[in-house]
Order: structure tokens, then C-alpha cells, then sequence
């Protein structure tokens, strides 16, 4: 099983799309593991976008995603980081597939509405940066006695 870190950044949560969101990562069969609505500190931004310092965006991302709340998740599955980032789409909305959440919901690159961590060592990076070890939620779903 593996996890990944899913972000709806301040444009997906402006525009009222957490559970659309959500619900697309639900439907498809992934586990949720943790999740919480918060403001991201620019120590957390600098730190999750630290591999991309430098480079023509940077600034502008940083500024965006310490705009406004955000609604940061930790979503487990065999293949889990290949499949929602499949589900996402390109970072360019213009080049991301129909039916993803790109191609559906968003018009610019600097407006992209969700992250997904990208590699099994950023997936373990990003889930230590943004939860702590008790905020992550172990259970089993076939297992249903307590519903
Ligand atoms: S790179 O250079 O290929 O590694 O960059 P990429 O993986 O495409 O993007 C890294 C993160 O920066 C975001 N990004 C942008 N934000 C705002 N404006 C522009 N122009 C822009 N280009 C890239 C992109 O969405 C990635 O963030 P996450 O949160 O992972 O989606």
C-alpha cells in the first residue's frame, strides 16, 4: 500500500471544489489517511517547494499558496502517487487530459487547483512535512463492523 500527499490549493478551496475533489479520489477506491483544512506558513511553502527555489515561478507560488487555506490530504493505494497524479493531470491545464481534474476544472497553469506529490521520496517527504505521525490514520476498510 502506498501513500501520497494531495493538497487542494486556495483556488480549489475558493472555488468550492474540496469535495468534488475528494470525492473523485473516493470514488476511484483510495483510502483516506488524514486530512485537514489549514493556512500553510511561508516556512511550510519554502520548505514543500524547496526543490523548485529559483526557479521563474517560484515567488508566485509561494505568494499563492500562502494566499488563502488549503485542504491537505494523505490518500493510500497500491500505485497510489502514479494513479491521483494520472487523476490530476498536467501541470498545464491546456495539456492535461480530458476528464482529469485539470482538463475539468482549471484554465491557468499558476491556478492548477491540487497538488500530488510526485515520487515515492517526495510522497514520504511532503506526508512528515505537512502531518504528524498521529494524524495519519491506519485502518481496514474490508473490516466493517464499526459502521
Ligand atoms: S518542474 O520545473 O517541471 O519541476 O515544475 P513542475 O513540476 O511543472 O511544477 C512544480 C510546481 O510548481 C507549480 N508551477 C507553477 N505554479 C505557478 N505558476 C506557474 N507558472 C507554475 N509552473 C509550475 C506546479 O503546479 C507544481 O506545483 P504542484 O503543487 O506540485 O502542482
Amino acid at each position: 500500500m502506498e501513500r501520497t500527499l494531495i493538497m487542494v490549493k486556495p483556488d480549489g478551496v475558493q472555488r468550492g471544489l474540496i469535495g468534488e475533489i475528494m470525492s473523485r479520489f473516493e470514488k476511484k477506491g483510495l483510502q483516506l489517511a488524514a486530512a485537514k483544512f489549514m493556512m500553510v506558513s511561508q516556512e511550510l511553502a519554502e520548505t514543500h517547494y524547496g526543490e523548485h527555489k529559483g526557479k521563474p515561478f517560484y515567488d508566485k507560488l509561494i505568494v499563492f499558496i500562502t494566499a488563502g487555506p488549503v485542504f491537505a490530504m494523505v490518500w493510500e493505494a497500491d500505485n497510489a502517487i502514479a494513479l491521483t497524479r494520472a487523476m490530476i493531470g498536467k501541470t498545464d491545464a491546456v495539456e492535461a487530459a480530458p476528464g482529469t481534474i485539470r482538463s475539468d476544472f482549471a484554465i491557468h497553469t499558476n491556478l492548477n487547483l491540487v497538488h500530488g506529490s510526485d515520487s515515492a521520496e517526495n510522497a514520504e517527504r511532503e506526508i512528515a512535512l505537512w502531518f504528524a505521525p498521529e494524524e495519519i490514520v491506519s485502518y481496514d476498510r474490508t473490516i466493517a463492523r464499526w459502521i
